[in-house]
């Protein structure tokens, strides 16, 4: 049957007979689980879109209305904003994998997962101003304003994004648009990028060919993606029934006031890491230029020289080097959440420096690494002559430049 229907040929090819490597671990889990998220925010959202009202005066009251008077209304609510919380840490978790295993190597993939990474904090930034709460109106003023740091064209351009002369109801109205349609692009990227990913098919934790050792995507992929989805979506389940203000800001709840400047203004967690770095720069042109570049430096990842393995599993001082980085991301986030006072402000700048040189030092420990095992295979053996080095560095190259041409 699914030979002979051609929408289930597509089909099967991407979930069924799709060859896939043995060997994957659950940090190939995060990929599935992010288009889970996407279907699950896409639902929530596109039936809470129904019931609210997109208009500076009632904005706040129709977020009331869907939490206390529409049917299962409180579920779907917290079902999408902790849901965006869920997406997020998925998407660093795969993030995080692909920094691990070289798969910014995957060029087209990566870059297209790049695209994907900056329209979700897009769309997670203008979500965050619809429920129109003190947060989401200094918030959208903190980052809209960035723009105004652009030379000559910023101040003209922030107005122009706004709609007026400061955030008010024109803003809201294009931010809803922009929230309400950018998934339905989302999903078209998303295409893109597993269309990409078949082209080339999975990497897998041991950075080599997996083709002769494949097995099909059902049952053993389709399984295995199951049980991460019933973790990550039980986990959501604790979170919407038991703690459903876990990851919100109380600020949030008392009702937008152009005239009343919060004491702390702060995002959500997961743009915490990229705030900080953004306050950690005196200048503001600087600051934006920062923060923009923290996220906008993984689309250069797929420049980097290859190494001779792919991925950093064989290499302790890449292992070292990256969860370094890991714990540096987390120090940024809780930097995030402190007053721009000492020491907080201190270790701010040193983590954001040190997040950017992450990128600098992190090819480097390849090559170090590479470097000593040729050395040492040198130096215990004169078996092959004096080129022995050199030999068996053009042997790897050679089996590299064929997997991944
Ligand atoms: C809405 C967001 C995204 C969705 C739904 C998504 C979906 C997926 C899926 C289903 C896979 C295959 C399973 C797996 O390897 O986990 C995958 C692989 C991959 N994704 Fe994403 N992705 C997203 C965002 C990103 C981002 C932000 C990046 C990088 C910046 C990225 C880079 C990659 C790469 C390189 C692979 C191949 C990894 C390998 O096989 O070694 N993706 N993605």
């Amino acid at each position: 049957m699914r030979y002979r229907n051609r929408f289930l040929k597509v089909l099967s090819s991407v979930l069924y007979d799709l060859p896939a490597p043995v060997n994957l671990t659950i940090f190939w889990n995060f990929g599935s689980l992010l288009g889970v998220c996407l279907v699950m925010q896409i639902f929530t959202g596109l039936l809470m879109a129904v019931h609210y009202t997109p208009e500076v005066s009632q904005a706040f009251d129709s977020v009331v209305h869907i939490m206390r008077d529409v049917n299962g209304g409180w579920f779907l609510r917290s079902a999408h904003a902790n849901g965006a919380s869920f997406f997020f840490g998925c998407i660093y978790a795969h993030i995080g994998r692909g920094i691990f295993y070289h798969s910014f190597f995957m060029t087209h993939t990566w870059l297209v997962g790049c695209t994907l990474f900056v329209v979700l904090m897009a769309i997670a930034t203008t979500g965050y101003v619809l429920p129109w709460g003190q947060m989401s109106f200094w918030g959208a003023t903190v980052i809209t304003n960035l723009w105004s740091a652009i030379p000559y064209v910023g101040p003209s351009l922030v107005e122009w994004l706004w709609g007026g002369f400061c955030v008010g109801d024109a803003t809201l109205k294009r931010f809803f648009v922009f929230h309400f349609l950018a998934p339905f692009i989302l999903m078209v990227l998303v295409g893109v990028h597993i269309l990409f990913l078949h082209d080339t098919g999975s990497g897998n934790p041991l950075g080599i060919d997996s083709d002769a050792e494949a097995v099909p995507f059902h049952s053993y992929y389709v399984l295995k993606d199951l049980v991460g989805i019933v973790i990550m979506v039980g986990a959501l389940c604790i979170v919407v029934f038991c703690e459903p203000d876990l990851f919100s800001d109380p600020t949030n709840f008392t009702p937008a006031d152009p005239m009343k400047t919060p004491l702390h203004i702060q995002p959500e967690w997961y743009f915490l890491f990229a705030y900080t770095i953004l306050r950690s720069i005196p200048n503001k042109l600087g600051g934006a230029m920062a923060l923009a570049g923290s996220v906008l430096i993984l689309y250069i990842l797929p420049l980097y020289p290859k190494s001779l393995w792919r991925g950093s599993q064989y290499n302790p001082v890449a292992h070292f080097v990256f969860w370094a980085f890991v714990s540096n991301f987390i120090v940024l986030t809780y930097i995030g959440m402190c007053p721009v006072e000492p020491p907080f402000e201190f270790v701010g700048m040193v983590a954001s420096v040190l997040y950017f040189l992450f990128y600098i030092i992190y090819p480097l420990t390849w090559f170090f690494w590479e470097n000593m095992i040729f050395d040492s295979v040198y130096e215990s053996t004169d078996m092959y002559g004096d080129n022995y080095k050199e030999t068996n560095a053009a042997y790897f190259c050679s089996f590299y430049e064929d997997e991944y041409k």
